[in-house]
């Protein structure tokens, strides 16, 4: 006789991960006051479901927003930029068709994937050109998630 399965599955966030979603780094320019950040909502998404990339604390006189892939600013990794100056939103290399940019900078990820999990980075420009960073991270868990205790006691993998 079995006992009844209590599935690490369905519990969904792992303590290593929310250890990781704290992490959360963000860089800033020691120029400004206030400090750019990054917020995943949620911290921690399963698999085909959306995550918000909220942009805080940017600066009044932001006049563009530049989304990448990674932690890194390389034109090779851009996934979409927005410039209030044109309003004009840009797709880059690493736009995958299911983002969208909203005007106050904040990403929506569509659908989202265990490929999408890591790190994303934010460079706004202000009016004196000046740019800020920050960075923050997608965490994507499926049937097999990374945190997961026990992957192999999840069906249907
Ligand atoms: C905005 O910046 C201020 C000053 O650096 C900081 O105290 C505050 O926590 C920041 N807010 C967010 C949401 O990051
Ligand atoms: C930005 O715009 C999106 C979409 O309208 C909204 O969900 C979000 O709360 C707004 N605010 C911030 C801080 O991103
Ligand atoms: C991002 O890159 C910088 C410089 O290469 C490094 O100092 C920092 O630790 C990295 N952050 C993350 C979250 O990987
Ligand atoms: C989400 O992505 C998966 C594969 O990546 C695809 O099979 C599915 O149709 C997509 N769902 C929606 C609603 O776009």
């Amino acid at each position: 006789m079995q006992p009844p399965s209590a599935s690490p599955c369905r519990g969904g966030v792992s303590w290593q991960g929310i250890l990781l979603a704290v992490s959360l780094l963000t860089f800033w320019n020691p120029h400004t006051t206030a400090q750019l950040t990054i917020e995943p909502v949620p911290f921690d998404a399963a698999e085909e479901t959306h995550v918000l990339l909220l942009v805080h604390n940017a600066s009044q006189n932001t006049i563009g927003y530049y989304w990448f892939k990674g932690n890194t600013t390389e034109d090779s990794h851009e996934i979409i930029s927005y410039s209030i100056l044109t309003q004009k939103i840009n797709t880059g290399p690493a736009f995958s068709g299911r983002e969208t940019l909203y005007t106050n900078g904040s990403l929506l990820f569509m659908n989202v994937t265990k490929e999408d999990t890591g790190f994303y980075t934010l460079r706004t420009l202000n009016n004196e050109l000046r740019p800020e960073l920050a960075t923050g991270e997608i965490r994507v868990h499926g049937e097999s998630a990374q945190g997961a205790p026990s992957p192999d006691l999840c069906p249907g993998s």
